[in-house]
């Protein structure tokens, strides 16, 4: 447990707060006692019934709203002390076949957000990026000031989230903290729809008995980071009084990874399942290896990840079987 008693003094404002990262955050400070909670959502991918057991508590707040909207963020921002901002367009592909969508949450929202912040006042953020910004380069593991030739216009859009955020930070003094997450997967991670990630769709296949899809040879490193440890990264950027911790953006993982394939077979003997998975073709714009250095968050953070890989599928299978 992290920043239990500060944690009750604060009003927070969580963008995306109805999707999966962002409702596991809502929970975390719902149950430490929050002020406030505001969730700014526009429900494109997030689910009520993530954030429903909160709607009677005085503490909570939905707004059903856009973040491309600026006046709907100028009116999210009054009387909020911190922000949590996890709304954006998710998944390479479904940037890869829609560039102006990702663009207009990802990217004009995110200037919106950072606009109505220093309009209020507001002077701690934090805020989503992605382990995708490393782009083509391969290194092992990944260091923050080290990446490559972008990808995807997802990359391009959380590349310029932390363009955006240098230099809000530096023109205006607003304490700004990025983080890269690597591969988030949990409880609440939607299986459904052609965007969703590997993890729910290896749950749903074990759990209902479908076919299972690899794409490549599964010989692809990930360095997968249960939604515990990155709800983590997230309190412990927010509260902070490092002042070096300021302006910078960390890697949020486990600094472990492990291949597509072992994953399945990880996944599949937690389900006590025989089954094996079939392969397909490479996805454009998917990188092969991913593992991160997370030395800088724990220097500046002292953010340490509690739920390695094979608990946190446990939790996870645990999750979907009682839910799907
Ligand atoms: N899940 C991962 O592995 C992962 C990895 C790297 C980065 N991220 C980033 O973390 C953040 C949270 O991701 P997630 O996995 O919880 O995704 P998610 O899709 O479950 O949650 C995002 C939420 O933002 C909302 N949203 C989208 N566009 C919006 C808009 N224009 N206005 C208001 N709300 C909007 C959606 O309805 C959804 O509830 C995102 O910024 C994502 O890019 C996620």
């Amino acid at each position: 447990m992290f920043h239990t008693n500060e944690i009750k003094d604060k009003s927070f404002l969580i963008t995306g707060g109805a999707g999966f990262i962002g409702s596991n955050l809502v929970d975390y400070l719902i149950m430490n006692g929050a002020r406030k909670v505001r969730v700014l959502d526009n429900m494109s991918n997030g689910f009520m019934v993530n954030v429903e057991p909160y709607l009677s508590l005085p503490a909570y707040e939905f707004i059903d709203g856009d973040i491309t909207d600026m006046l709907t963020c100028a009116k999210a921002m009054e009387g909020i002390d911190m922000v949590s901002h996890q709304a954006a367009l998710g998944s390479v592909p479904r940037s890869i076949a829609h560039p102006d969508l990702t663009h207009a949450s990802n990217v004009n929202g995110f200037l919106n957000m950072l606009i109505a912040a220093r309009d209020a006042g507001v002077q701690r953020i934090v805020y989503a990026s992605s382990s995708s910004v490393y782009g083509d380069i391969t290194d092992s593991p990944k260091v923050e000031h080290r990446t490559g030739r972008l990808l995807s216009p997802y990359a391009v859009s959380k590349m310029t989230n932390e363009l955006y955020a240098g230099v809000f930070s530096l023109n205006y003094g607003m304490k700004i903290i990025g983080l890269r997450y690597f591969n988030v997967y949990g409880q609440r991670q939607d299986p459904s729809g052609p965007y969703a990630a590997v993890i729910p769709l290896f749950m749903d296949a074990v759990l209902n008995n479908k076919e299972a899809w690899i794409n490549g040879d599964g010989e692809q490193t990930r360095d997968f980071t249960h939604v515990s440890n990155a709800v983590q990264a997230n309190v412990r950027a927010m509260f902070t009084d490092n002042p070096e911790a300021f302006g910078r953006v960390y890697n949020v993982a486990v600094g472990e990874s492990i291949t597509v394939n072992q994953l399945f077979d990880e996944v599949a003997s937690i389900a006590g399942k025989q089954m094996k998975p079939h392969h397909r073709a490479d996805r454009p714009g998917d990188v092969r290896s991913s593992l991160a250095d997370i030395s800088l968050a724990r220097k500046y953070l002292g953010y340490e990840p509690q739920v390695r890989i094979r608990e946190g599928l446990r939790k996870t299978y645990d999750w979907f079987k009682s839910t799907y």
